[in-house]
């Protein structure tokens, strides 16, 4: 269907369903164990309920914030996601520009197939990124020397993966990168043509950010073991200072969803923090963000900037988290989506409706300023508190 005729995140999912090869639908598509938390990341918006004003002066309004003293469009970022140039080919680039002409920032995740530098080859405005720490420190190093000379402009270090959670599809699909030619695969790709053209026409199929720094990464046999093996358990709260040190600028930790980690988190001198449960991906039977949001940010709200992702997929939720008190949001899965349903246009439409969605029902909750809306704009008894 024409780009006109996409008018929700979930026309988009659709398309990606179809266009995408089934291990790396599946990859984005799942949360670990039951997928008891990643299904509540999303349905517990569902409850929350707007106070519907009328009769106010709606005209010429603005969803304009800052997220760590940037300007920004809406309070929405793009959250770091892995593989993202299987989702389409050079995705990363893609992405980084649609944000880019849209005005909210990228962050481009370690596990990308588009390096740093490529990314910052083909966008002008700076990106965030997104750092695992590895057991090999010295790798770990390399990239965050590589993400300042790529001029990013915030570190992104993600705190609820040192281990992986569990996804049974990704086990099922055997999932690798590129794909192997194994029968299943092979039948499942012939289906898949504007996909697998596309591919075969950049240099850019594998993990170029990794890449040289072990061996096996030009071919990653199974993803999952690779990480397993790599990703350092042992990293805890001491590591923050030394990678702050490295690092020299703004530092964001994500993956935080206690309170008792947000306050170790601002003593340990986090710029901000992204309340998250990976999307569902990590430890299933956690609370969903929207829940565990309203605790967090009584514990350290008026000391740091405190972000939420995890299971937003219409601007409504983006207003309601910003009503109980998100200064800003990220979306995994839904520019996925986009990105493979239709490239680079497939986000920027992801990015449109949910602006739109969240302009029109701030609107109707009787507010012009995003900077003006606040908790009352919720029916009370309807969201989650403290
Ligand atoms: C992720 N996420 C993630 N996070 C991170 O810090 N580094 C990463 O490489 C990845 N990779 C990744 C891949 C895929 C396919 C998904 C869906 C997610 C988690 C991501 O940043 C974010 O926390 C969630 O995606 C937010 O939930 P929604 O928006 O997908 O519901």
């Amino acid at each position: 269907p024409p780009l006109s005729q996409i008018t929700t995140i979930e026309d988009l999912r659709q398309i990606a369903r179809r266009k995408l090869p089934k291990m790396f639908y599946e990859y984005a598509d799942t949360g670990s164990w039951t997928q008891t938390t990643y299904h509540a990341n999303a349905a517990d918006f569902a409850p929350i309920q707007f106070r519907q004003r009328v009769l106010v002066d709606m005209e010429n309004r603005s969803l304009k914030t800052q997220m760590l003293g940037q300007e920004v469009k809406m309070p929405l970022a793009i959250a770091p996601t892995g593989l993202t140039g299987m989702f389409h080919a050079d995705g990363e680039i893609l992405a980084a520009r649609a944000c880019e002409k849209f005005g909210i920032p990228y962050t481009l995740s370690t596990m990308s197939i588009c390096s740093i530098e490529d990314v910052a080859e083909n966008t002008t405005a700076p990106f965030w990124f997104q750092l695992y720490v590895m057991r090999d420190r010295e790798f770990m190093a390399d990239l965050i020397r590589r993400a300042k000379a790529a001029q990013c402009s915030a570190l992104v270090l993600t705190a609820d993966l040192q281990i992986v959670g569990q996804r049974h599809r990704d086990i099922k699909n055997g999932l690798t990168v590129p794909p192997r030619p194994t029968l299943a695969n092979l039948i499942n790709l012939a289906t898949k043509i504007e996909w697998g053209l596309k591919m075969l026409n950049t240099r850019r199929r594998t993990f170029r950010n990794i890449a040289g720094h072990a061996k096996d990464v030009t071919n990653l046999s199974e993803l999952m073991p690779w990480v397993a093996k790599q990703f350092d358990p042992k990293l805890s709260w001491d590591d923050i200072a030394h990678i702050k040190d490295l690092w020299g600028g703004k530092l964001i930790i994500k993956g935080i969803l206690d309170p008792e980690d947000a306050e170790k988190a601002v003593q340990h001198g986090a710029d901000a923090i992204i309340v998250s449960n990976h999307g569902g991906r990590q430890l299933d039977g956690a609370p969903s963000s929207i829940r565990a949001l309203p605790a967090i940010i009584q514990a350290v709200g008026s000391q740091t900037e405190v972000w939420l992702d995890g299971g937003i997929r219409t601007g409504q939720d983006i207003l309601k988290a910003w009503a109980l008190g998100a200064r800003g949001t990220f979306i995994g899965r839904p520019y996925l989506y986009g990105l493979a349903a239709y490239g680079e246009a497939g986000v920027t439409r992801a990015l449109e409706i949910l602006y739109n969605e969240m302009d029109l029902s701030m609107a109707f909750t009787g507010h012009r300023d995003i900077q003006n809306v606040t908790r009352e704009i919720l029916v009370k008894g309807s969201y989650p508190e403290a």
